[in-house]
């Protein structure tokens, strides 16, 4: 993992060492375990600590699993049928407070995803983030307000040897690297880029 992620500066290795692996046992969690994770989410900082977030789950070998599987694209379900639990991340569009539209509604329930990322990867879990679903299927069949944004999925599960993938997927079954730092950051005003025209 150190060869192809390398800190410029000094971090903590929680951070450097969380990935997205795919390869999962087909395990069910403990339910204190998978709570946990859910725990995390909860402590997570957000504007005027509105706590937008909600996580709608499902455990594998249960009733509510199909709903939540059948919303993957067929290359997601080909990994997550492996998967422990499956998470559709969702966050409330207005202040709970007055009504109001809640602008970081969606940075806050970043954060608090990242957080259940953070625990899971610390207790050796697989957290992998999902885009490829059906969103408006997502908010028919989970009966999803109109009020309330449909984020993304994740894929919780226990590590797996990466032989369980398919060939394919074995290749990819390794931490990405980052753009430099220099790309990232702007001293002051916007800074028109190359990279980034
Ligand atoms: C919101 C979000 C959506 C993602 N969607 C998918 C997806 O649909 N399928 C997939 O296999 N990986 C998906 N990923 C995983 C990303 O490709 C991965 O996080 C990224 O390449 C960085 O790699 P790392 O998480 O291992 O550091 C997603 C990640 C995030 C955060």
């Amino acid at each position: 993992m150190d060869e192809i992620r390398q800190a410029t500066y000094p971090i903590s290795s929680m951070i450097l060492n969380r990935w997205s692996p795919r390869s999962m046992t087909g395990e069910r969690l403990e339910p204190q375990e998978l709570m946990s994770l859910f725990e995390a989410a909860r402590w997570a900082p957000s504007s005027s600590n509105n706590q937008p977030w909600i996580f709608i789950y499902a455990e594998r070998d249960t009733s509510e699993w199909k709903l939540l599987f059948d919303l993957l694209v067929p290359f997601n379900q080909s990994w997550t049928v492996n998967a422990a639990a499956l998470v559709v991340v969702v966050s409330k569009n207005t202040f709970y407070h007055n009504g109001k539209p809640a602008r970081t509604h969606s940075f806050d329930t970043g954060a608090a995803w990242m957080a259940l990322a953070l625990e899971g990867t610390a207790r050796g879990y697989v957290v992998h983030g999902m885009e490829g679903f059906d969103y408006e299927k997502a908010r028919i069949s989970l009966q999803i307000p109109d009020d309330y944004t449909v984020e993304a999925m994740v894929a919780i599960g226990k590590r797996a040897p990466k032989e369980k993938l398919s060939a394919e997927l074995q290749n990819r079954e390794k931490p990405s690297s980052r753009k430099p730092l220099e790309q990232i950051i702007m001293k002051g005003k916007f800074e028109k880029r190359i990279e980034q025209a």
